[in-house]
């Protein structure tokens, strides 16, 4: 079933030059990219967006490490994309997370584990819309062979 995830590269890896490697890693698998910004979160989108985990520990710590610079924001497309882009990220504690994983290759703590990924349909659908308005998210074919020549 084509699907479409919110992927999220976060303060750390944007300011470690990590941009491009994180989208080479989607493109390479295949997965369409629909829609893509750089941008701040603010306090409010921080919070909401990590409403789940409002009143743990690390929830301040977390919404104050997402607003501290730019994350590069993304949704992207494909089949069974939800799931297959979380193990493509790897586990939340980079120590776990396989090697060959982003978060296995580029993170060492839980707290600057590089990446956010949608983790069910339902997250997706929330995401998608706290993030990106309807037409920022594009509709299109691609056919490598007619770009050639
Ligand atoms: P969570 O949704 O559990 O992980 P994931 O990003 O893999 O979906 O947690 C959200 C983020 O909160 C996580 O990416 C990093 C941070 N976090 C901590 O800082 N400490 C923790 O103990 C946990 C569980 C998460
Ligand atoms: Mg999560």
């Amino acid at each position: 079933m084509v699907e479409q995830t919110f992927l999220m590269v976060k303060p750390d890896a944007v300011q470690r030059n990590l941009i491009g490697e994180i989208v080479t890693r989607f493109e390479r698998k295949g997965f369409k990219l629909v829609a893509a910004k750089l941008m701040t979160i603010s306090e409010p989108l921080a919070k909401q967006h990590y409403q789940e985990h409002d009143g743990k520990p690390f929830f301040d710590s977390l919404v104050s490490f997402i607003t501290s610079g730019p994350v590069f924001a993304m949704v992207w497309e494909g089949e069974q994309v939800i799931s297959v882009s979380r193990k493509m990220m790897g586990k939340t504690n980079p120590q776990d997370a396989e090697i060959g994983s982003i978060r296995g290759d580029f993170g060492i703590v839980t707290h600057r584990n590089i990446i956010h990924g949608s983790d069910s349909p339902e997250s997706a659908e929330r995401e998608i819309s706290l993030f990106f308005e309807k037409d920022e998210i594009l509709t299109y074919e691609k056919n490598i062979d007619i770009w050639l020549t």
